[in-house]
């Protein structure tokens, strides 16, 4: 796999956005399906679009027209939950910040949230406030021991409608034990499978890995939701990712889609962040959430204080992007 062409990428060598022209020049046919999706020439910034009534629609910081993302109505029919993976094997792109945030927002929304935990590393859990040391049972002893209960190891998370399946570093001991059971990659899908009854959302925080355990994951899912930091390194990779749910989809579960890919830690302010935030709707189109999840240090904040942005600062512009996401998840995935 070629992540070539990315050298060419930088604020100072990086193709000038040339003033607004009717006809956007675009590349020639051969050489942009020869190119990879982020080596492709930027396209002019394009006007705000007017619409059939001639009102000229605001364009979002993903450079498309914001849709109308309506108060979700109440859950209709009680159904399985949607389960949903946070993938990505970069660490530190905000997958953990989302799971917490955007489970809050849900319940927020009157959907019963179940997180889980699927990082050794245990942040979620110790983001809303668990104690890593004082667990007596976690997603390690549901996952390998037969006589435990998902009733037995769910808490709740302190956020009214949403629970918790937490976890610590015992999972990594996982990784390696379930290598040896038979139908190793739907371990977790069999142990959710009474959560899916229970649930609206199950929302599954992963490690930042390509391992067993995310394949647990994808295989439990019915959709994935790829977090990626608004820096130009961060789109690297993203092709070995998409390979990986591909081969899931094909081989293991074949429900699994993509629900979106949702720019984190974006700063409108600079060139770089506008241009990598470009380049993913070049490579990823709609599939790109409109929402976009800003920087700002009240994230880290809510979580030294273990509770999600949507209580910790309520009124705050980062709860007011969960909230959005949450609606533009439940336009995405109506039946959740
Ligand atoms: N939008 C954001 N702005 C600023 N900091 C953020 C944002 N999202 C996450 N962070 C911080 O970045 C760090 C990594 O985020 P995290 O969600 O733990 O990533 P991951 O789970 O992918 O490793 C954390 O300290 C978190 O508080
Ligand atoms: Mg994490």
């Amino acid at each position: 796999m070629s992540d070539g062409g990315f050298a060419g990428f930088t604020g100072s060598s990086a193709p000038q956005m040339p003033p607004q022209v009717s006809s956007p020049v675009r590349p020639r046919e051969d050489q942009a399906s020869e190119a990879l999706p982020f080596e492709r020439p930027l396209t002019p910034a394009r006007p705000a679009s007017a619409g059939a009534n001639g009102a000229v629609a605001e364009l979002g910081p993903t450079g498309r027209p914001v849709p109308d993302l309506p108060e979700p109505p109440p859950r209709s029919r009680r159904g399985d939950a949607r389960v949903i993976s946070m993938c990505n094997q970069k660490g530190g792109v905000g997958k953990t910040t989302t799971t917490i945030n955007l489970g809050a927002a849900l319940a927020e929304y009157g959907r019963k949230v179940l997180l889980v935990d699927f990082d050794p590393q245990g942040s979620l859990s110790v983001g809303l406030g668990l104690n890593p040391h004082e667990m007596d049972l976690t997603v390690y002893n549901l996952l390998m021991e037969r006589d435990v209960t998902l009733d037995d190891v769910v808490v709740p998370s302190g956020v009214p409608g949403m629970d918790l399946l937490p976890s610590n570093i015992d999972l990594s001991a996982a990784e390696v034990q379930l290598v040896h059971e038979v139908a190793r990659e739907q371990t977790l899908q069999r142990v959710l499978a009474p959560a899916v009854e229970k649930y609206d959302v199950i929302l599954i925080d992963c490690q930042p890995s390509l391992g067993l355990l995310t394949v647990n994951a994808l295989t439990a899912s019915d959709g994935v939701i790829v977090p990626l930091e608004c820096e130009y390194f961060a789109l690297r990779g993203v092709a070995l990712l998409k390979t990986t749910i591909d081969k899931v989809t094909e081989r293991l579960n074949p429900k699994l889609q993509i629900e979106g890919v949702l720019g984190t830690m974006y700063d409108g302010r600079t060139l770089h962040g506008r241009e990598v935030m470009e380049r993913l709707v070049q490579a990823w189109g709609d599939k790109v959430f409109h929402t976009v999840i800003r920087r700002t240090v009240k994230f880290s904040d809510s979580t030294v204080a273990g509770e999600p942005i949507t209580t910790y600062a309520s009124a705050s512009a980062g709860a007011d992007s969960y909230r959005q996401l949450a609606r533009e998840v439940l336009v995405r995935c109506p039946d959740a």
